[in-house]
């Protein structure tokens, strides 16, 4: 395409006189329509967002980070519920605890064992007496397992069932099957 073909013939293309920078020349032609409209829109759209902000239809950047917190506090709340309040010192101490023993004997021989076998060889459920753990060896993971189950293998959840210190009692328990 030569110099002087016209690109557009809506417009003539003409030269702007006396533009000529190292041969370098400028047609003096409008901008293209679509440019024109979105760069009138994101005039519009300031007006409205200004306004927006000022009326309150919009948070500001401080009301953002407000609700932002709120909704960390709610998470760390929901988090700090959902833990496991017993450490791993205090379900090991429940080994030593005869009446918890007993107690957890009753629940795991009562609710458990239908699944995990009586001595804890396993059944349906994993084996607890062959030293060896599928979903994290430590007694605060297993309270956690007791307590909420797993979903998708078919371990249920006992939260409703009985009281955390009666999850602690069978946590325990189980780990003398070993
Ligand atoms: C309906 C059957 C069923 C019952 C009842 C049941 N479980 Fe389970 N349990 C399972 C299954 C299935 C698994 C997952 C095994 C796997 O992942 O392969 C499991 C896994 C577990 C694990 C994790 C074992 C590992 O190797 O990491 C623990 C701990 C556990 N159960 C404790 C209990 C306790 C305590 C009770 C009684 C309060 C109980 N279960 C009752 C079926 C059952």
């Amino acid at each position: 395409m030569s110099s002087e073909e016209p690109t557009d013939s809506r417009y003539p293309d003409q030269l702007i006189e006396g533009h000529d920078y190292d041969g370098i020349k400028e047609y003096d032609n409008p901008m293209p329509g679509w440019w024109l409209w979105l760069f009138y829109a994101t005039i519009a759209w300031s007006v409205f967002y200004i306004a927006a902000l000022g009326v309150g239809w919009i948070d500001d950047y401080d009301a953002q980070l407000e609700r932002g917190k709120e909704r960390i506090a709610e998470k760390q709340a929901a988090a700090a519920e959902d833990a496991v309040a017993w450490s791993e010192e205090d379900l090991e101490a429940k080994l030593d605890d005869a009446d918890a023993m007993a107690k957890g004997e009753e629940i795991y021989q009562g609710t458990c064992a239908a699944c995990h076998g009586a001595d804890g060889e396993g059944g349906i459920g994993s084996a607890f007496n062959d030293g060896q753990w599928i979903h994290g060896d430590d007694m605060v993971s297993h309270f956690e397992i007791t307590r909420d189950g797993i979903g998708d293998v078919g371990m249920p959840a006992h939260a409703g069932q009985f009281s955390d210190d009666e999850i602690a009692a069978v946590t325990a328990f189980i780990h003398t099957l070993d």
